[in-house]
């Protein structure tokens, strides 16, 4: 995969545990992405090379910069390397703008739904920018989970974008740690509760509407049956994972193997421990496989078995475009001795 390079021009701590990286976009060969998508970053920390996918919480046409904004995960290598190591002036190796979390091109909504918590915020917070900036006809709900008041991720940039579209704009942010305040009837305490918000909107808006999802697993289940009960339709019901989740129930019949693994020219003897992915064994015998998403969606990671069987787990996608013999190695698992896998 072809990468290249993006200088840090700007780091805004947005809160304690969060910053937000702005590139400058290059002059002569501009990155294009839209709203939704992300950037994939490369680094080299302690010999070891890492990649990580950041969705852009800029939008194009809106923001000079090219944003991505990155909360610390406990124990987490490449977001506390950038939350505390990555300064201005550095320049980051980077992957093309990928992913499938975009407003489709054909859409004719009158409405659009973006729930999110923590993180979650960021292509919610892009899409939000795009359609406020270009589309005044279209309604925007966007339905925020936090701790507390301390821990929203562009909380001012988010009243701001308020207050300049009263009219076309309205937010609820749930804090499960609020302290209620009546001079902030829009925080409302405990989870983000889909009831709650979707009883205050015309059901024709609901119906109508795109939803986009981007939060953890609790979120999205909950979400998606509030919708389901409203009769929204599949095809309006966009979601992002940030990470794989993985049912151990799955995992029925898989034991450590050892495979071959041919890359480069090269082959390669590991074995997967059960419960670790091909990917993942691979990347910890420091073989530099190509990935990025690591939740079986952009397809970096795409090998073919040439002998032996394998089982993808926790994809959340039909995968119709993979051939019989194709499998996205971030979700791979041998499930026999004779597993050869070629990339
Ligand atoms: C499409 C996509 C877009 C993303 N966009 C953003 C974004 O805009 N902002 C952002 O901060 N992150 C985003 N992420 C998550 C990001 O790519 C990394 O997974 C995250 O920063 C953790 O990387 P790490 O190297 O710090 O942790 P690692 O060293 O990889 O992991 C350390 C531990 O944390 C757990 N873990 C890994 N990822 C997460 C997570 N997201 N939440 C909780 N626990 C986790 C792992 O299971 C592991 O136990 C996105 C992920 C995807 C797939
Ligand atoms: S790394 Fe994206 S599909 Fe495997």
């Amino acid at each position: 995969m072809q990468t290249y390079t993006l200088k840090v021009v700007e780091i805004r701590r947005e809160t304690a545990d969060t910053v937000t990286l702005c590139f400058k976009q290059p002059a002569l060969k501009k990155v294009k992405y839209k709203a939704g998508q992300y950037l994939t970053l490369i680094f080299r920390i302690n010999g070891r090379r890492y990649i990580r996918p950041y969705s852009f919480s800029s939008a194009p046409m809106v923001d000079s910069t090219l944003d991505v904004t990155i909360k610390r995960v406990p124990n987490g290598i490449v977001s506390n390397h950038i939350n505390d190591v990555v300064k201005v002036g550095d320049s980051i190796e980077v992957m093309s703008p990928m992913g499938d979390f975009v407003i489709p091109e054909d859409n004719s909504c009158q409405a659009i739904f973006l729930w999110g918590a923590g993180s979650g915020i960021t292509p919610l917070f892009s899409i939000a920018k795009k359609i406020l900036h270009e589309n005044p006809m279209i309604k925007v709900n966007l339905v925020y989970g936090n701790r507390r008041r301390d821990t929203v991720i562009f909380s001012s940039a988010i009243n701001e974008l308020r207050n300049n579209h009263s009219e076309q704009l309205s937010v609820w942010h749930f804090h499960t740690e609020a302290v209620i305040d009546e001079a902030l009837p829009h925080v409302v305490q405990g989870r983000i509760d889909a009831e709650e918000v979707l009883n205050s909107i015309m059901e024709l808006d609901i119906r109508q509407g795109l939803h986009f999802i981007c939060g953890p697993i609790g979120l999205k289940t909950s979400v998606k049956k509030s919708l389901e009960k409203r009769n929204v339709s599949l095809d309006s019901i966009f979601s992002e994972d940030f990470e794989l989740i993985k049912d151990p129930a799955d995992f029925k019949g898989i034991h450590t193997e050892t495979i071959q693994l041919n890359f480069k020219g090269e082959r390669h003897s590991l074995e997967i421990i059960k419960g670790k992915s091909i990917l993942e064994a691979g990347l910890d015998a420091n073989i530099e496989l190509p990935y990025s998403c690591q939740t079986g969606n952009c397809s970096s990671c795409k090998g073919r078995v040439i002998s032996g069987q394998v089982r993808m787990i926790g994809l959340t996608k039909q995968r119709q475009d993979l051939l019989n013999d194709e499998y996205l190695l971030c979700c791979s698992y041998p499930m026999t001795e004779n597993v050869i896998i070629e990339i």
